[in-house]
C-alpha cells in the first residue's frame, strides 16, 4: 500500500467504516481529517459491532497508529466516553496507538446549543444536522476565534479565550435566542478536567506524519461524511461544515498532496442521504420502506431514518471528478437482491433542459426529474458470494454500468457488513 484517501461518494454512509477497517491490515497510520462526531462508521468484526465516531477505524488492529488530524473538530466528552467505550470492549486504546492534533478546534457547550437553536428557529428550512456543533465549531475557527486543543491545555490560555468567547455569544444567546446564557466557571472547571485525560494523546500531527512518510510508513486517510456533503463540492446549503473531498486530506493533516499516491472512493450500490436537502432519485414510500429495512437504513450516529433512492451516476460522476478518483470500492450490493428492475439516474431535466451534470444551483436541483435507464435485477442472494466470478451475471452487468458511468474503475465489491463478505474485481 501506499499513501491513499478514503472518501465517500455520496452523501456519507456508504460504508467507509468497513473498507477502513480492511485496508488498515496494509497501512500504518490510520488518520482521520476532518468532520467530527457527526460520524458513525461501523465495523463488524464477528458478531461484533463498534460504531466509531471520532477514533479512526483501523483502532481495532493491533501495532496500528491512529491520528486524529488537525481538520478533525473534537468534542472532548465525545472522544473520552469513546476511548472509555472500546477499552470496556477489549479494545486497548491508549498514546500508542491514538494521537491527536494539537491544532485541532474543540467543540464547546455553546457549540451544540447554537448548533441546536439554529435549526429550531430555522424551522422547515432546517438542514437537520447532527447537532454535535460541528458547524458552529468550524464557524468559530474560521472567524479565527476557535479554541484548539493546543489552547485547552494551557490554563491561562483557554481561560482567556474562554471568557472571550463566552463575552460574545452569551449576548448573542440572550437577544437572538432568548437563551439565558452560560456559566464561565462551570465550562472553565469541565474543560480543565478533560484537558487532563487529553494531554496525553495530543502531537504535533503534521511533523509526526511527514517524518512517518520519510520512513516509507503507510497512511490511510479515512475519509468521513461524503463529497456531496462537502462545504464546497456538496449540495450547499444542506452540507456539513468541512472538505470532506479528498483534498481535505491534505489541509485536515498537513501532509502534502504530492505525497498522496490514490483517492479510493466508497459507492453505495444505490443512495441515501440523512437530513434535509435535494435528492432527485428518491424512492417512493413503499420502496423506501422496503430498502431501508433490507439496508438497515438507519442512522449510526442519530439512529434517525434514512432517506433512499436509486442509484444517481450524475452525482457520482461529479464525485469522481472532484476527488480525482479512479478507483471505486461498491458497497451494499447484496441489499439490491430482491429487486427486479434496477433504475440508474444518468441525467436530470427540468423545464425540457437535460442536464448531465449536477446544477450549482439548490433549488434547481430540487426540481429536477431524474432521467433513468433500466437494467434487469439478479434474484439472487449475493451475500454468500465470495469471488466476483460467482456474482449472477446481471449483477456483474449493474456493476459494469456503474463503473462506466461513473468513470472509474471497480477495486473491490461488499455483499455484507462482515470482513470476509468483500472480493476484489479482477
Ligand atoms: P460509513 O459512515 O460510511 O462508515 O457507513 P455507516 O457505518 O454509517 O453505514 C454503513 C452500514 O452498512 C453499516 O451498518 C455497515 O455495517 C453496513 N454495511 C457495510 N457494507 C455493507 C454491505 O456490503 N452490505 C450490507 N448489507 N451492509 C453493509
Ligand atoms: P459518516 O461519516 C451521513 C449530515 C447530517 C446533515 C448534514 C449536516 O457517518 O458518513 P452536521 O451535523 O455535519 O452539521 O450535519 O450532514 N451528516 C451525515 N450524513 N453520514 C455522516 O457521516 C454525516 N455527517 C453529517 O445528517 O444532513
Ligand atoms: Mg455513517
Amino acid at each position: 500500500m501506499s499513501n491513499r484517501v478514503v472518501v465517500g461518494m455520496q452523501w456519507g454512509d456508504e460504508g467507509k467504516g468497513k473498507i477502513i477497517d480492511l485496508f488498515s491490515k496494509e497501512a500504518d497510520y490510520i488518520v482521520r481529517y476532518q468532520g467530527g462526531n457527526n460520524a458513525g462508521h461501523t465495523v463488524v468484526v464477528g458478531n461484533q459491532k463498534f460504531i466509531l465516531h471520532l477514533i479512526p477505524s483501523g483502532i481495532l488492529h493491533k501495532n496500528k497508529i491512529c491520528v486524529i488530524g488537525n481538520g478533525v473538530v473534537i468534542d472532548p466528552k465525545a472522544l473520552l466516553d469513546e476511548i472509555e467505550n472500546l477499552r470496556e470492549r477489549g479494545i486497548k486504546v491508549s498514546n500508542k496507538n491514538l494521537l491527536i492534533s494539537e491544532k485541532a478546534h474543540v467543540i464547546l457547550p455553546y457549540h451544540k446549543v447554537f448548533d441546536k437553536l439554529r435549526e429550531e428557529k430555522k424551522g422547515l428550512k432546517k438542514i437537520g444536522t447532527t447537532r454535535k456543533g460541528i458547524g458552529p465549531c468550524y464557524t468559530d475557527k474560521v472567524a479565527r476565534c476557535g479554541i484548539r486543543i493546543v489552547d485547552l491545555l494551557d490554563r491561562e490560555i483557554f481561560r482567556k479565550k474562554l471568557k472571550e468567547n463566552l463575552d460574545e455569544k452569551n449576548e448573542i444567546f440572550r437577544s437572538l435566542y432568548k437563551f439565558k446564557g452560560f456559566n464561565f466557571q462551570q465550562i472553565y472547571k469541565e474543560y480543565c478536567r478533560y484537558a487532563k485525560k487529553i494531554k496525553p494523546f495530543a502531537r504535533n500531527c503534521s511533523v509526526l506524519l511527514n517524518k512517518a512518510i520519510d520512513k516509507k510508513k503507510n497512511i490511510l486517510f479515512e475519509g468521513a461524511q461524503g463529497t456531496l456533503l462537502d462545504v464546497d463540492h456538496g449540495t450547499y446549503q444542506f452540507v456539513t461544515s468541512s472538505n470532506s473531498t479528498a483534498g481535505g486530506a491534505s489541509c485536515g493533516t498537513g501532509v502534502g498532496p504530492a505525497k498522496i499516491d490514490e483517492v479510493i472512493g466508497v459507492v453505495k450500490a444505490y443512495t441515501t442521504r440523512v437530513g434535509e436537502g435535494p435528492f432527485p432519485t428518491e424512492f417512493s414510500p413503499k420502496l423506501m420502506s422496503k430498502i431501508r429495512e433490507k439496508g438497515e437504513e438507519f442512522g449510526a450516529t442519530t439512529g434517525r431514518p434514512r432517506r433512499c433512492g436509486w442509484f444517481d451516476a450524475v452525482l457520482v460522476k461529479h464525485a469522481t471528478i472532484v476527488n480525482g478518483t479512479k478507483s471505486i470500492v461498491i458497497t451494499k450490493l447484496d441489499v439490491l437482491d430482491d429487486m427486479e428492475t434496477l433504475k440508474i439516474c444518468v441525467a436530470y431535466k427540468y423545464k425540457n433542459k437535460i442536464y448531465k451534470i449536477s446544477p450549482a444551483n439548490t433549488n434547481l436541483l430540487n426540481e429536477c426529474k431524474p432521467v433513468y435507464i433500466k437494467l434487469p435485477g439478479w434474484l439472487k442472494d449475493t451475500s454468500v458470494v465470495s469471488q466476483y466470478k460467482n456474482l449472477p451475471s446481471k449483477a456483474k452487468n449493474y456493476l459494469k454500468c456503474l463503473s462506466k458511468l461513473v468513470g472509474a474503475k471497480i477495486y473491490l465489491v461488499s455483499v455484507g457488513s462482515e470482513r470476509q463478505q468483500t472480493f476484489n474485481v479482477r
